[in-house]
């Protein structure tokens, strides 16, 4: 090595921080998307009904006979004049879930979505479903849950995609409501591995809110995780409250909890999972939250990178999403790497197939020179 190159890698070293340390010599942009690209990934924060593209909505709302979306520039415009937030954000997404109407629909969404996963090298994947968002529009459950099915075994069949359903609430409906889809999951109970609470809004709606849900989903089997939005009100006293009462195995964005560090050690020591979702709306130079996710990475939170609703969002789906993070975040491939293996950890799996794939995820890396 000469002087230069060795002077250069200290100058790296020292301006890229410690996350990166320990691969001073930057990688090429195409190096880096094809270390991402073949990484066989998990995705465990994802819902099916934002995975549509702007063209399976258009089929849909086609076949079903609306008239709001005739076209792919109709769906851009609807994305592009969101509000800020997670209220602008639903106010789109409610929209678009309207053109999904037969369990046909819910099929073909379910298909493409696993086509998809096969595409971004997703090997293992954990989605949710949102049934009230479909019953109060007349769909039955069971046709939500058969189209899935179907879906799903077609999905495995073709793209060799293991799959598992997590089953959210939504927190501004009822209580009552939340048992209810408890009560009619029972047939599907081997299906779904767990449930979660999503939509909002969370003011007003808080984790405790749904606490029964929780402890009775928790007697029947289920693991349990939450959302917690980035930036809404109270979201670091929910982040305590959905640990300590409502007990869950892992959280969903739930980034607000580095404004707390008593949080940190808490969710570090009792080791939970925490699924992020640093998304880009088509306005966002970068993605979201890429200083606050290296700070969980470097404080030893157990923190995983998703797409959430890659149809709804410029950053995509997760090959794009990992890639563009790591771009604008100036990532390693060992911290790009870490946040992996941290899903894979984070799998409800059974234990011997959860083990299969971190030996195997390991196996990976080391062979693409990445030691973790
Ligand atoms: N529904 C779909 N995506 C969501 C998100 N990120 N937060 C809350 N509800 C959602
Ligand atoms: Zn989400």
């Amino acid at each position: 090595m000469t002087y230069s190159i060795k002077i250069k890698n200290i100058l790296c070293v020292l301006l890229l921080g410690t996350a990166t340390a320990q691969y001073p010599i930057a990688q090429s942009r195409d190096e880096m998307f094809q270390f991402i690209s073949e990484m066989p990934k998990a995705e465990l924060h994802v819902h099916l009904e934002g995975t549509m593209s702007p063209q399976t909505i258009v089929k849909l709302a086609n076949r079903n006979g609306y008239s709001f979306f005739n076209n792919v520039e109709d769906v851009f415009e609807s994305l592009e004049n969101r509000a800020p937030g997670l209220g602008g954000f639903l106010q789109h997404h409610d929209k678009q879930v309207s053109v999904i109407q037969t369990e046909n629909d819910f099929y073909t969404l379910t298909y493409d979505f696993l086509k998809n996963c096969f595409e971004n090298n997703i090997v293992y994947v954990e989605f949710f479903f949102d049934p009230q968002i479909h019953s109060e529009r007349g769909i039955a459950f069971e046709s939500v849950l058969e189209g899935i099915l179907k879906g799903k075994k077609a999905g495995e069949k073709n793209f060799n995609i293991k799959s598992n359903l997590i089953m959210c609430a939504n927190r501004e409906k009822s209580i009552e409501s939340a048992m209810e889809i408890l009560e009619k999951a029972k047939p599907y109970k081997n299906y779904i591995v767990g449930i979660g609470l999503d939509n909002g809004p969370e003011n007003g709606n808080p984790p405790v809110k749904f606490t029964s849900f929780y402890q009775e989903a928790k007697r029947q089997g289920y693991y349990l995780t939450i959302h917690n939005d980035v930036d809404e009100a109270n979201s670091v006293e929910h982040i305590w409250q959905a640990i300590d009462i409502l007990k869950v195995d892992r959280l969903d964005h739930s980034i607000n909890a580095i404004e707390d560090l008593s949080l940190v050690e808490e969710i570090n020591n009792r080791e939970i999972y925490i699924a992020a979702s640093p998304v880009q709306r088509r306005r966002d130079p970068v993605p979201q939250d890429i200083g606050r996710i290296k700070f969980m990475l470097d404080h030893g939170m157990n923190v995983s990178l998703h797409s959430d609703d890659p149809g709804e969002f410029e950053s995509g789906y997760l090959t794009k999403l990992l890639f563009n993070f790591q771009q604008a975040g100036h990532f390693s491939k060992r911290d790009m790497a870490r946040f992996m293996l941290n899903a894979f950890k984070a799998t409800w799996l059974e234990q011997a197939d959860k083990d299969a794939y971190i030996k195997s995820f390991k196996k990976w890396a080391k062979e693409n020179g990445v030691r973790i």
